[in-house]
């Protein structure tokens, strides 16, 4: 099946319905992990906005949902270097945080942010990501839930992008080289 919105072909990888039925069997399995408690979600912009809207609506669980903006350096000697370009309102101490994110796949952006917020003194943090690119890791990094299982291809939709379009399609695809 392919996609030609925006003039691109793009070969469907991940159906709209396996997504849905997914990510509400994810969020059932976190609302079980932390039955009784009030969560902090934190999701990752830009990448995570369709991903966390879904998650926490499938959520049976008291939660609120804060958002923080992560960006890498630029230049080639500083690779890997991520920083935050807009931070969270919300008051981590003592609270049970899961980091929502679209994809982890150097593992870079996540293990920064795991140190990042560790340092606020949350009681707990865990990870929760849309799609692993487990093969592409260079940083270790503690997955706790995730979605799907990825290769190495970039893949768009579903929030991730391509120069910043793509995130509106409703699946995830791979883009072809020709139209
Ligand atoms: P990491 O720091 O290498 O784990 O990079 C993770 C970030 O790279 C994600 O938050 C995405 O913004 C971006 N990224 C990695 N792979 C893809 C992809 O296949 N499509 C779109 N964005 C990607
Ligand atoms: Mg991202």
């Amino acid at each position: 099946m392919t996609d030609k919105r925006n003039n691109y072909n793009v070969d469907v990888l991940i159906p709209a319905e396996d997504i849905r039925k997914k990510v509400s069997e994810v969020g059932a399995q976190i609302s079980k992990d932390y039955a009784g408690k009030s969560i902090l979600i934190i999701a990752v912009l830009n990448g995570s906005f369709i991903f966390c809207a879904d998650l926490v609506r499938s959520l049976d669980l008291e939660c609120k949902v804060d958002f923080i903006s992560v960006g890498s350096y630029i230049g080639a000697q500083t690779q890997g270097k991520v920083k935050v370009v807009s931070g969270i309102k919300e008051d981590i101490i003592g609270r049970d945080v899961i980091i929502v994110e679209d994809v982890v796949d150097r593992g870079f952006t996540l293990d920064f942010l795991i140190k990042e917020m560790s340092l606020k003194k949350p009681k707990s943090i865990k990870t929760c990501v849309f799609l692993n690119k487990k093969r592409a890791r260079e940083k270790e990094v503690a997955v706790d839930y995730s979605c799907f299982e990825v290769g190495n291809d970039f893949v768009v939709g579903y929030g991730l992008d391509y120069n910043g379009f793509f995130r509106q399609l409703p699946y995830v695809g791979k883009i072809k080289e020709s139209v």
